[in-house]
């Protein structure tokens, strides 16, 4: 008689549980044209995207985009001009507010022929004054602004002083 009673109450206790687990839903809002392997919010109405540079639909420059602003508000996206592999890069927020993405993987991986070796890549995005993204831009020279070693899958974190990631 006891056991009943003991089941009886955890019953109880976890349907009231349910009733006031706080909900959410998926909701489709557009489509990014890109996948978002890496995604960051650089403003309070952008998300900035990376992929793996693939046969994606967002095209750039006649070529499928591997960067993207999606617009938090309008649902809408850019894509950006990325020269270098992103692919398992990492990166974040340097003290200054711009993002830098670092690393990644080799040129034409995994099969988008204009992609570039990233796997010293150094990508800076500065903050981004226009709500939309208009005229905000991936900055990156390789063959000046580079990391010093090759790195595929690194990890980064901004370092107590606030000057580098
Ligand atoms: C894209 O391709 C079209 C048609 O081949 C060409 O006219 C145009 O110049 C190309 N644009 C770029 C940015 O390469
Ligand atoms: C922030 O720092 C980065 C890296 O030094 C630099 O490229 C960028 O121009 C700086 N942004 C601003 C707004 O000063």
């Amino acid at each position: 008689m006891k056991i009943i009673l003991l089941l009886v109450t955890s019953v109880t206790l976890a349907t009231s549980l349910e009733s006031q687990a706080p909900e959410w839903t998926f909701t489709l809002k557009g489509n990014s044209g890109i996948v978002a392997l890496e995604s960051i919010i650089v403003s309070p109405t952008l998300a900035l995207f990376f992929d793996r540079a693939s046969d994606d639909p967002l095209q750039i420059n006649n070529h499928s985009a591997w960067g993207a602003l999606w617009d938090l508000q309008t649902s809408q996206v850019t894509p950006l001009d990325v020269t270098t592999n992103g692919f398992c890069a990492s990166g974040g927020l340097i003290s200054n507010g711009s993002m830098v993405s670092v690393g990644g993987f080799q040129k034409g991986f995994p099969g988008n022929p204009t992609i570039e070796d990233g796997t010293m890549g150094l990508r800076i995005f500065e903050s981004c004054n226009d709500p939309a993204g208009v005229g905000c831009t991936i900055f990156e020279d390789p063959s000046k602004l580079h990391l010093a070693e090759r790195r595929y899958y690194p990890s980064s974190i901004r370092i107590p002083d606030g000057t580098s990631t």
